[in-house]
C-alpha cells in the first residue's frame, strides 16, 4: 500500500515539524503529506490549524503575525519535553527535506477557513524554485484554491479534499482539471466512491492508523493511504 507520512512522522514526532519531517524522510514510503498557512508577512508556513494554540507555547492566528514572531514560539514542547527547540518550518525548508528523497509531496493549501490572498502563486513560486513540479500533489478543502492553482500551475498534479461526500460527486470532480479526491478513509467502500475508483479516479484515505483498515482499502482500490503511524 502507498503511504504518505500524515503530517510528517506524526505519531512519534510533533506534527508538521522539521524533526517530523526529516524523520519521514528516512522511510521507505511513498510520500508525505503536511497543511500550509500564510504569515501577515507572505510567508508560507507549515502548521495544521489557523492558530498556533494547540501545537506552540504562543496564542493567536498565524495570519496576524510575522514570520519572525511565529519563530519566537516553540512547536515541540506540547508533544513532550524532549522535542521542544522545534521552531514553525517555512515550506522552503520543508521542500528542502523532501527535494533530497524521492516521495511524493502533497501541500495542503489550508485556505478553507480564512482565505489568504495570493498564497496559490507563491506556492507554485516555490515549487518552481525547487523544481518540483513533478513530484507535488496540491490539495486542499477549499475548491476554489485548486482552480485558482491549476490557472497558475496547470502541470502539477491536484486533489480535491473532501471531509463529507457530496451527491454527483463525479459530475463535480470532471468540473476541475483533476483525476484526484482524498476522502476520510471510512467513505472508502461507499458505492459512489466505489463507482468512481471504477471510473479511473485517483481516490486516497486518510486518516488510516492500523494495518486491517490500510489492508481494507488496498483491496477497495484506494491508490494511497495518509497515515500518523506509517508503518502498516
Ligand atoms: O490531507 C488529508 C488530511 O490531512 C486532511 O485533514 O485535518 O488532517 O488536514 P487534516
Ligand atoms: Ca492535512
Amino acid at each position: 500500500m502507498k503511504i504518505l507520512a500524515h503530517r510528517g512522522y506524526s505519531v512519534k514526532y510533533p506534527e508538521n515539524t522539521m524533526i517530523a519531517f526529516l524523520e519521514a524522510a528516512k522511510l521507505n514510503i511513498w510520500g508525505v503529506e503536511f497543511d500550509v498557512h500564510l504569515t501577515k508577512d507572505n510567508q508560507l508556513v507549515v502548521i495544521h490549524d489557523e492558530s498556533i494554540n494547540r501545537t506552540s507555547t504562543g496564542k493567536g492566528f498565524v495570519k496576524d503575525m510575522t514570520l519572525e514572531e511565529l519563530q519566537t514560539f516553540d512547536y515541540g514542547l506540547w508533544f513532550a519535553p524532549e522535542f521542544a527547540g522545534q521552531k514553525i518550518p517555512t515550506l522552503a525548508e520543508v521542500l528542502t527535506v523532501f527535494k533530497a528523497t524521492p516521495f511524493q509531496i502533497n501541500i495542503e493549501i489550508k485556505s478553507d477557513i480564512f482565505e489568504y490572498p495570493g498564497i496559490e502563486a507563491l506556492i507554485a513560486n516555490e515549487i518552481h524554485a525547487f523544481n518540483l513540479e513533478d513530484r507535488v500533489i496540491i490539495s486542499s478543502f477549499n475548491h476554489e484554491s485548486i482552480a485558482r492553482f491549476q490557472q497558475i500551475m496547470p502541470n502539477v498534479k491536484t486533489a480535491l479534499l473532501f471531509a463529507s461526500l457530496i451527491m454527483n460527486l463525479e459530475e463535480y470532480i470532471k468540473k476541475f482539471n483533476t483525476d484526484a479526491i482524498h476522502i476520510p478513509y471510512y467513505y472508502g467502500m461507499r458505492s459512489i466512491v466505489q463507482q468512481a475508483v471504477k471510473n479511473g479516479i485517483i481516490v486516497r484515505a486518510y486518516t488510516v492508523n492500523d494495518g486491517a483498515i490500510a489492508r481494507q482499502m488496498e483491496s477497495l482500490g484506494i491508490d494511497a493511504v495518509f497515515s500518523d503511524v506509517v508503518n502498516l
